[in-house]
């Protein structure tokens, strides 16, 4: 089995960096880690040359794309950002749709672990961190098998303020 961890926080070392590195310190997997915002990753183009071959953007996106095909389970963790993703991993989302556009490629089957993390104490984004069971992941075949919202997080990957967040993603990586 391998496990995929892809931050989308800009912040080396902050709040979702820790949750998937603690996710996958604590699998009994294969893993391998994509820090987003070290890479060179545009916005999807939309031209649709995906039909008929890899992407056609000089960037990593073709790379990490490459380590989602061969993941058995993708942990995606992003903060959230006015209600919504962080533009890292919309790109990687948007950039993924390719797989969907050629028929020799398949996320059919893979699991997805989603990590958000807010400052807001309460669960008010509940419907959006939902709403990805059926955008982007059920619409690529993927399921998502678990949900850890950090919620009342802001400082820097402080692990006290994380703690409760740390077991509960230790407690889904360990049952993979
Ligand atoms: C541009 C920006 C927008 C944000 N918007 C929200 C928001 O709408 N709701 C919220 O609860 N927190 C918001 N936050 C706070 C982050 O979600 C929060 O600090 C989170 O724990 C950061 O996680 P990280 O350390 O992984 O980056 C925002 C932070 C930034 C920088």
């Amino acid at each position: 089995m391998k496990v995929l961890g892809v931050v989308g926080s800009p912040r080396k070392d902050g709040n979702c960096d820790v949750l998937v590195k603690e996710f996958l310190d604590a699998a009994d997997a294969d893993t391998e880690y994509i820090f987003l915002n070290h890479k060179k990753l545009f916005g999807c183009n939309a031209c649709m040359a995906c039909e008929n071959g890899d992407c056609v953007i000089d960037d990593d996106g073709n790379d990490i794309i490459k380590s989602l095909l061969d993941a058995d389970v993708l942990v995606f963790a992003t903060p959230i950002y006015y209600g919504q993703m962080s533009a890292q991993a919309k790109a990687f989302v948007d950039r993924f749709y390719q797989i969907s556009r050629n028929e020799n490629k398949s996320l059919e089957g893979k699991k997805v672990v989603t990590i958000f993390t807010q400052a807001q104490p309460e669960n008010v984004f509940g419907d959006y961190i939902d709403s990805f069971k059926v955008m982007p992941f059920g619409y690529m075949g993927m399921e998502v098998i678990g949900n850890v919202t950090a919620m009342g997080t802001s400082s820097k990957g402080d692990k006290e303020e994380l703690a409760k967040y740390i077991d509960e993603v230790k407690s889904i990586a360990s049952k993979l």
